[in-house]
């Protein structure tokens, strides 16, 4: 069994779709949707029978807490607090973000089921520029719990195919979107008043919105988690974000020496072979994330695209070249790490 995909590429299709998924949210199933960052797996985050299938389906651990999507600013009094001493602050930053792959953690509104929050005082939040998932989540009338529509630990899927690939034998709705815009999830913020003019913007999760951008509106402070530590954003675990394949990240072509009767591919930034990686081995695959240009954006769309096509070539390793630490750079680098984290475990 395969769950059905439905197109959105024209008002007819679209009309359909979104009734078709508004209907299987309202009897309290899980949908796949399209976001702009990642395809998520969506269902009503006030029915808490519903919540408890989405831990299902992606076999998430319930201590991983979701994100609540909205369809307007307005509904957010229904899911969250936001305290006096930072709302300037929200407001600015939502004005500017909104819709968009900004997630905002704040205090959690009573409402909100323990499920979603994974009895966490505080709640993410965030509203989806897509118009797929726009619609559904305005049409739907209540606020969407939605993490990435992959298995825990997984790639996160970027298209309708990737979804169908990791959850088909699971969920029985997918709403086809096309390619996410940005490919990486959203950055995942808190608001923290600093005693100065502009607060500090704790980036728990670096995603689509790199720090450069948050700096009007805060000093962006990198919160990092060791597996160790508790983590402040308790589903960025180490070996998270990972191919089945194993990942290694080369700092420099001079640290590899391959071995023989390995197979080996390459993800490549440029594909230029003045960087020095292109032969470094007999590659059974090469990925070129941004080819030439090295553009960051462009790389972010393409980068789970590539990492899944790697992982389905069948190659003993994944070799990634390096990725500039800035922009959004630093969500891949972040994913990466991650995803290497899992092979040497
Ligand atoms: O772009 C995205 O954010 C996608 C799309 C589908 O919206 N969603 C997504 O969800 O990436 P998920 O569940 O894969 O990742 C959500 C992250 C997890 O690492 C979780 O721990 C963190 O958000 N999170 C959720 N609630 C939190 C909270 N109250 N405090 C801190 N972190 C939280
Ligand atoms: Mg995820």
């Amino acid at each position: 069994m395969f769950a059905q995909t439905l197109s959105t590429d024209h008002a007819q299709t679209l009309k359909g779709a979104v009734q078709a998924a508004v209907s299987a949210l309202a009897s309290g199933e899980v949908v796949a949707l399209p976001t702009e960052t990642v395809y998520g797996l969506a269902a009503d985050a006030t029915n808490p029978a519903a919540l408890a299938k989405i831990f299902a389906v992606k076999e998430r651990p319930e201590f991983d807490p979701l994100i609540l999507h909205l369809a307007h600013h307005k509904d957010l009094s229904g899911v969250a607090i936001v305290p006096p001493e930072i709302e300037a602050d929200f407001r600015k930053l939502i004005e500017n973000f909104w819709p968009g792959p900004l997630t905002i953690v704040l205090p959690k509104h009573p409402g909100v089921p323990d499920l979603a929050t994974a009895g966490l005082p505080t709640v993410a939040v965030r509203r989806s520029a897509n118009v797929v998932f726009a619609k559904v989540v305005k049409e739907f009338g209540r606020p969407l719990a939605a993490p990435s529509a992959n298995l825990f630990g997984r790639l996160s899927p970027t298209s309708a195919a990737a979804v169908q690939e990791q959850l088909g034998e699971r969920i029985s709705l997918i709403l086809d979107g096309g390619a996410c815009a940005c490919g990486l999830e959203s950055t995942i913020i808190r608001i923290v008043p600093s005693g100065k003019t502009r607060p500090n913007l704790e980036i728990l999760r670096p995603g689509a919105v790199p720090p450069e951008l948050l700096k009007p509106f805060g000093k962006p402070v990198l919160i990092e988690n060791s597996p160790s530590s508790t983590p402040e954003a308790p589903g960025q675990l180490e070996g998270h974000y990972a191919p089945r394949t194993p990942l290694r990240l080369l700092e420099d072509p001079v640290d590899f020496q391959p071995e023989e009767g390995r197979r080996y591919a390459l993800l490549s930034l440029r594909g230029e072979e003045e960087d020095g990686y292109l032969f470094l081995a007999d590659f059974v695959e090469t990925a070129v994330l941004s080819p030439r240009a090295g553009k960051l954006p462009e790389a972010a769309v393409r980068f789970f695209h590539l990492l899944r096509l790697l992982d389905q070539s069948g190659v003993d390793e994944i070799l990634v070249e390096p990725i500039p630490a800035r922009g959004l750079g630093l969500a891949m680098r972040d994913r990466l790490r991650r995803a290497a984290a899992k092979a040497s475990e």
